[in-house]
């Protein structure tokens, strides 16, 4: 038997004695993707800072490959192949678009920074620019464009449509679903549209407190929507 790409056993985290994620559990195959809903504050991102190592984990184990890495730092993470595309896009302002990306293809088997600019030609255009001097929607492209050269095998995004144009948030749906299918990779996805995340996921869950309150493949999730939807709104 081959180890999951990536799994969340009994995940508690969060920040001091404040308990956010309580008990997250999941396995995810190498190539499978799940959309991670719920409303604001509910602990989505805290969910990824945990997977990604930038929030304690307090008990449960992550596993990559089938290895342990709960207590890996998140460089380290990283270098095995497990990286997040940050809500807030954390990319380096004083530096150019070209300097950002060479960082981020100095890991080890990147595809190369010319792939970045196949995927997004914008920011070919930009290329000595400054971090700074990039309008909300290039900042997003070369934050996702960074994530993709430290060559992942687990991708991590949060809300990494937001502020972009349908017709960026098409082509981007389009590469992560190729990129997928041809290198299996493994992704989870916070996104504040329900139904777009679970239709590009094929899987999800709903936290709610701190714990999975609802979760399945986007049939099972279809046929109970409105259920989903009960936990998504705000009433
Ligand atoms: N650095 C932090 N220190 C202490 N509490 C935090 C910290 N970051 C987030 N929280 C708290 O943890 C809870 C979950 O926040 P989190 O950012 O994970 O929510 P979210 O589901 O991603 O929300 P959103 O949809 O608004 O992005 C919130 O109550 C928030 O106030
Ligand atoms: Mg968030």
């Amino acid at each position: 038997m081959t180890a999951n790409a990536l799994s969340a056993v009994n995940v508690v985290a969060g920040y001091g004695h404040t308990k956010i994620v309580n008990g997250v559990s999941f396995d995810l195959a190498a190539g499978d993707a799940l959309a991670v809903l719920g409303r604001n504050g509910v602990g989505k991102t805290t969910l990824l800072g945990a997977l990604a190592g930038r929030v304690n984990v307090s008990s449960g184990q992550i596993l990559l490959r089938g290895k342990e890495v709960q207590n890996a730092k998140a460089y380290r993470r990283v270098s095995k192949g497990l990286t997040l595309v940050p809500q807030e896009r954390e990319i380096f302002a004083t530096l150019t678009v070209e300097e950002n990306l060479r960082i981020a293809a100095s890991n080890a088997g990147s595809p190369g920074i010319d792939t970045a600019y196949e995927l997004f030609p914008r920011l070919k255009e930009r290329r000595a620019n400054k971090g700074s001097a990039l309008s909300g929607g290039e900042q997003q492209m070369l934050s996702i464009a960074r994530a993709l050269l430290t060559n992942p095998s687990v991708l991590l995004l949060d809300e990494p449509f937001e502020g972009l144009a349908p017709v960026i948030v098409e082509q981007l749906t389009e590469a992560l679903q190729m990129l997928r299918k041809t290198k299996s990779i493994t992704m989870v996805l916070v996104e504040q549209h329900a139904d777009l995340a679970v239709e590009i996921a094929g899987n999800g869950l709903v936290l709610e407190r701190g714990q999975i309150a609802l979760s399945g493949d986007a049939d099972s999730l279809r046929e109970n929507w409105h259920d989903v939807e009960k936990l998504l709104s705000v009433a």
